[in-house]
């Protein structure tokens, strides 16, 4: 098979998630806030917290063994390692090396990938192009939070919509379908809506940073919502066109779990039902670059994908970023 033939396709996927949950009830007793606002205002109910002594890269290795596992891939196998994420361990080195050690994945390369809630999308679409280039053979694609250890807790306006975990998938060589088209995109202009402001070589950590909360997440979210609602359908739609597809060849979305309200206007903007959206979010919270790999995986479980269904993933986050997928699941 010459290398211009050569398709790239999920074959495995999972995630993790840490067991404690915190609720809306739960949240009413740490910031003015109520169940009924957090459900009618973003459709979140209750949101998982990694444990004191758990970092991104455990909530990462564990969906990583999972999804191999439902490859049937051993990871002694792997070429390419990329983990998205904004909250990874330590600045460096990157959580794809961590992981890549704890797996034994002795010939893999590794590195972390950093588009905000986007991240998986587009470390998905940067493991296609190394496959369909003929670069590599077998790719694992990680999307892994812990959003909670960078969340202002007295912050109503983030602290009730976010929660951890990850999600994997195996990305290798397949014979016909998978992923057929990737669109991603960026406006830098609209970074200051959604940050953390220090920690970096712009506002190195001092104590006053500390003091003034700045290595916390900030976010202008009713900006944010404008941005989301206008760009989720758009992006879809244009990935849906790049892969030769209409509208109506859709089968199943998959969108980045940030709030129903956005996921319905995109839903609506794609005239798609709403047996063929998912939504978890309900349990989840926004686990920025995780959500759509543990929605995937919760959709591929339940059996709501189906072998030549027509998917469509799509993410908008930080950055500001966005990314769209459209893949034949196989
Ligand atoms: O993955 C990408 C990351 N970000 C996002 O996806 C976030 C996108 N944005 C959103 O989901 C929504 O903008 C929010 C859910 C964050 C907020 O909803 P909204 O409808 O845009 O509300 P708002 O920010 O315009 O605030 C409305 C009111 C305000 O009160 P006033 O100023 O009208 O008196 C807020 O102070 O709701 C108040 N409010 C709250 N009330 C109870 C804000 N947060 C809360 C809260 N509980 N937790």
């Amino acid at each position: 098979m010459g290398n211009q033939l050569r398709r790239a396709g999920i074959t495995g996927v999972a995630s993790y998630v840490p067991e404690k949950i915190l609720t809306n009830q739960d949240l009413e007793k740490m910031v003015d806030t109520d169940d009924e606002w957090i459900k009618s205002r973003t459709g979140i109910e209750e949101r998982r917290i990694a444990a004191e002594d758990t970092a991104t890269s455990d909530l990462a290795y564990r969906a990583a063994e999972a999804a191999l596992e439902e490859a049937d891939l051993a990871a002694e196998e792997l070429d390419l390692i990329i983990v998205a994420t904004v909250t990874p361990d330590m600045v460096f080195p990157a959580t794809a090396c961590l992981v890549q050690d704890r797996l034994g994945a002795e010939k893999a390369a590794a590195f972390d990938l950093q588009a905000g809630c986007s991240g998986f999308v587009y470390a998905l679409a940067t493991a296609t192009q190394f496959v369909k280039a003929g670069a590599y053979d077998n790719v694992l694609v990680i999307g892994a939070e812990t959003l909670s250890k960078i969340t202002n807790w007295e912050d109503r306006n983030t602290c009730i919509l976010f929660g951890d975990g990850a999600g994997a998938a195996v990305v290798q060589v397949v014979e016909s379908g998978g992923i057929l088209a990737n669109v991603l995109g960026a406006d830098g202009s609209g970074g200051e809506l959604l940050k953390v402001p220090a920690g970096g070589s712009r506002q190195p950590t001092t104590i006053e940073t500390v003091q003034n909360e700045l290595h916390y997440m900030q976010m202008e979210g009713n900006q944010v919502f404008k941005f989301a609602v206008r760009i989720m359908g758009k992006s879809a739609l244009k990935s849906i066109e790049k892969a030769g597809l209409q509208r109506e060849d859709i089968d199943f979305f998959i969108p980045h779990q940030a709030n129903t309200r956005i996921i319905n206007a995109a839903a609506k903007r794609l005239k798609l039902s709403e047996e063929q959206v998912f939504v978890n979010l309900d349990k989840y919270g926004n686990t920025s670059a995780a959500s759509i790999p543990i929605a995937l995986a919760e959709a591929v479980e339940a059996g709501r994908i189906n072998k030549g269904d027509n998917i469509v993933l799509v993410g908008f986050g930080a950055g500001l970023t966005w990314a769209a997928s459209t893949i034949e699941w196989i």
